[in-house]
């Protein structure tokens, strides 16, 4: 008698799903279809560890409950709801897509990807995401955990970050899904990336598809994913002026619309060439560094008087106590941080 033919191609999608369904970890917006929710996640979660975006997840759905609360909030409201995760772009972007999906949707997020893909900072990814999540269409997702899936377990040399990367991964991923649920199946592939086979030390004796897995066998698995270099950082050096008021208030500037971080709150800033040939302007309390996804940002924090400060329009005196009041980028409260810890008696009124 014949015997059934087995498939020469491995069906990753059914282990990983199988997997999935006894390992996966239980994550809050795992617990719920609403489209609104599960489109805060993802943007929530672009470029942020699970660990760092849960609260913010929650904290966020709890003060901007639905499409029509965050459509109203201001966008000071919506920073302010931001304020630590960095990426302020992508608050603004949730913002304004608010606004359209109640102008323009009926308050609905659409159930279709090139719709999705439509309205400010939703792009492939987290299109596909909210679209399997969401409304259980049976579409890939392909982030930096399923790119470095994919390229081990096919051993894979394709860079990942050049213009044809995305498309090719995404045959890839497309095919593993093949009929399986797409939800499960996203969850399963992501979980898989961000638990075992993790970009260094990954714990291939756990993994679903270590029999499978072509870069374990060649003994490639710290080379993949392949990446070309191309991202240049730029160092900027910022120096930034505590203007202090005899009764305690210091003075704090609105950054423009020109750059990173705009429009939120800062200290009067001179930016610099360098520091080594720029002494500081007056005594120099701390030295911080803070690292941008482009640029890598050195800041000093420098005494100025008070009496010979010339206020602009955007600059503005406060309390420190007040401070609650404005979104700081988390470079500047650690640049304030390190002044606390290197003044002899910190003034927290
Ligand atoms: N990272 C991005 N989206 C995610 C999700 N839905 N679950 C876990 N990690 C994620």
């Amino acid at each position: 008698m014949e015997q059934p033919c087995e498939s020469p191609v491995p069906d990753y999608g059914r282990r990983l799903v199988n997997w999935y369904r006894q390992h996966g970890r239980d994550l809050p917006w795992r617990r719920t279809t609403d489209p609104y929710a599960l489109w805060i996640a993802e943007i929530v979660l672009q470029q942020t560890r699970v660990e760092q975006g849960w609260p913010y997840y929650e904290r966020f759905l709890h003060t901007f409950p639905d499409v029509y609360r965050l459509a109203a909030a201001s966008e000071a409201q919506v920073l302010k709801a931001w304020e630590g995760l960095g990426y302020y772009s992508r608050a603004r972007n949730l913002h304004r897509a608010a606004r359209r999906i109640v102008e323009e949707h009926n308050g609905h997020l659409p159930a279709d990807v090139q719709q999705l893909i439509r309205l400010p900072g939703i792009g492939p990814y987290s299109a596909r995401a909210i679209a399997s999540f969401a409304y259980g269409l049976p579409c890939a997702v392909l982030d930096g955990n399923v790119y470095r899936v994919l390229s081990r377990v096919l051993d894979d040399p394709t860079p990942i970050n050049t213009s044809r990367s995305r498309s090719h991964y995404q045959q890839r991923v497309d095919a593993w899904l093949g009929r399986n649920p797409s939800a499960a199946f996203n969850h399963a592939i992501m979980d898989l990336g961000a638990t075992l086979c993790t970009p260094r030390n990954p714990t291939c004796d756990r993994c679903p598809l270590a029999d499978v897995c072509t870069a374990r066998r060649n003994g490639t698995i710290d080379q993949r994913p392949l990446r070309v270099s191309s991202t240049v950082v730029r160092t900027l050096w910022m120096e930034y002026y505590w203007i202090e008021h005899p009764d305690g208030r210091f003075y704090i500037r609105q950054r423009d619309e020109s750059s990173f971080w705009k429009n939120l709150w800062e200290l009067p800033r001179r930016d610099l060439p360098d520091f080594e040939h720029h002494p500081p302007s007056g005594y120099e309390f701390c030295r911080t560094v803070h690292l941008l996804s482009h640029r890598e940002l050195r800041l000093r924090l420098v005494a100025q008087p008070y009496e010979t400060f010339e206020p602009g329009p955007s600059d503005r005196l406060i309390y420190r106590r007040e401070m609650n009041e404005f979104t700081f980028p988390k470079a500047i409260r650690n640049l304030l941080e390190a002044f606390d810890r290197c003044r002899p008696t910190p003034r927290l009124f």
